[in-house]
């Protein structure tokens, strides 16, 4: 394999598709009915600007939609703020994650205190507790989508008040007290990390618990286990100043403070009261697997890299450089809530990113399988794992020249056991230079099915299953 195998999945699609019928090659299972919605980037470049890492790229929407033994592929284009301006313009108007729009520092930094936020949907597609189906990034601008044609509905206007300039595209669903709880950050001159929590199908955040901060942490995800909420506050920090007039794109405001450590502190769901602070050793993670209460302890399981380089190595000159990306590996942290170290185990010997566990049924909850990307040979997501935490034992699917993104579980209908059901993922077949959605069998990590798609599905995030009629 070349040293750029897998870069053809970072370049722009600008074509959409729609309804493209195609071909299953083996069987899924008959009771996948519904549609796969994922959101990732597809578009890099607009005029003669160019954004620069993978997480800056406007956002399209994918759909799988699963009927009978059809399928149908359909992708358009959010019809974000960022993607009509930047189209409307021909140029880079609003700034992103790692890239700012162009022109000189004090128009961007007229931008930032006047605000013209990026909605760049490109991270996760969620309903709201099964109610409004939304694209998300890590501002909080949601966009309503419309989850069959696809199309762009408008904002989701949130009717509370409260403001905020970051925000995680990972919200939890805790369906026993059915709340979605999310973290955000608002910027000032004094600064809070927020936790909030809202009703499905209401637009009202209430705040549960609200922490001052001086120099906040970049804050991809975080852990809900039944009673608690958890902040892991990694070592890369930024200050507003340094974020408002610093000049520089939003990511590279923040600062590598390893001597920091991880701080974590355990909140509790019901009354926001803090009920453990506590430090661990250094590391960087985006991803929070899962969290659960045992025995006065908060056991909390993410993907721990040694430090953020991950951020620098997904810049596009470096992924389609084909540079090797670093490894985070499924680590346990274990928190009393009353005195005492937090303990830390690393879980699985193969590296992962992407988790995905069987959420409806364990969010929250002692969980036995993780499923996962894994970057192993290639430098790039080339196999896709299973992680038995019980037995340790470790299965994995892998194919010469394919590199497949988050593996979705899907649960089937009254599963027995938290392992049955199916993962798709959609995987760009570098030789035949187009994608295919692949149906795994969780349980087993074979292969129940594929079907290809007409052309190359840029490289994506995140997305999830939607069991209704397709
Ligand atoms: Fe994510």
């Amino acid at each position: 394999m070349t040293s750029t195998g897998f870069s053809v999945g970072f370049k722009t699609r600008d074509a959409e598709t729609q309804g493209a019928e195609l071909a299953w090659q083996g069987t899924p299972p008959p009771w996948l009915n519904g549609s796969l919605l994922r959101t990732g980037p597809a578009k890099f470049e607009v005029g003669a600007d160019a954004y620069h890492h993978w997480f800056d790229g406007l956002a399209m929407l994918h759909r799988f939609a699963f009927e009978g033994d059809r399928i149908r592929y359909t992708s358009r284009f959010l019809r974000s703020g960022s993607y009509r301006d930047a189209i409307v313009n021909n140029t880079i108007v609003h700034d992103e994650f790692a890239t700012n729009r162009t022109g000189p520092v004090w128009s961007r930094i007229f931008s930032r205190l006047t605000g013209k936020p990026t909605d760049n949907g490109n991270v996760n597609v969620l309903a709201y507790g099964g109610h409004d189906m939304v694209a998300l990034t890590e501002t909080p601008y949601p966009l309503r989508i419309d989850p069959k044609t696809l199309e762009t509905l408008g904002p989701f206007a949130w009717s509370d008040g409260l403001k905020s300039e970051v925000t995680t595209a990972h919200p939890h669903y805790d369906a026993a007290r059915q709340l979605i709880y999310n973290f955000e950050i608002a910027f000032g001159r004094k600064t809070f990390y927020r936790f909030t929590r809202m009703t499905p199908g209401s637009h009202n955040r209430s705040v549960v618990a609200e922490i001052e901060t001086s120099e906040p942490a970049y804050t991809h995800s975080f852990a809900m286990s039944e009673r608690t909420l958890i902040l892991a506050e990694f070592p890369l920090v930024t200050t507003p100043l340094r974020l408002l007039l610093g000049g520089r794109p939003f990511i590279e405001s923040y600062r590598w403070l390893p001597a920091r450590g991880v701080r974590f502190t355990v909140i509790d769901k019901e009354t926001g009261a803090i009920i453990r602070r506590a430090e661990a050793g250094t590391c960087f993670s985006f991803h929070h697997v899962n969290a659960f209460d045992e025995d006065g302890v908060v056991v909390l399981d993410l993907l721990a890299y040694p430090d953020a380089r991950i951020i620098d190595a997904l810049y596009l000159a470096e992924l389609r450089a084909g540079k090797a990306i670093p490894q985070s590996l499924l680590t346990r942290f274990a928190i009393p809530l009353g005195e005492g170290p937090v303990t830390q185990t690393v879980l699985s010997a193969a590296p992962l990113e992407l988790p995905r566990i069987a959420y409806h049924r364990l969010a929250g909850r002692r969980h036995r399988y993780v499923w996962g990307a894994s970057p192993t040979g290639s430098g790039f997501f080339d196999s896709l794992v299973k992680q038995d935490l019980e037995t340790r034992n470790l299965a994995s699917w892998t194919e010469k020249d394919a590199f497949p993104g988050e593996p979705v579980f899907v649960a089937a209908p009254n599963a027995a056991s938290e392992d049955e059901g199916v993962l798709l993922s959609v995987v760009l077949d570098r030789d035949q230079e187009r994608s295919f959605l692949l149906v795994l069998d969780a349980t087993t990590m074979t292969e129940c099915a594929r079907a290809y798609a007409p052309h190359v599905i840029p490289f994506g995030f995140h997305g999830n299953y939607f069991p209704d009629a397709a």
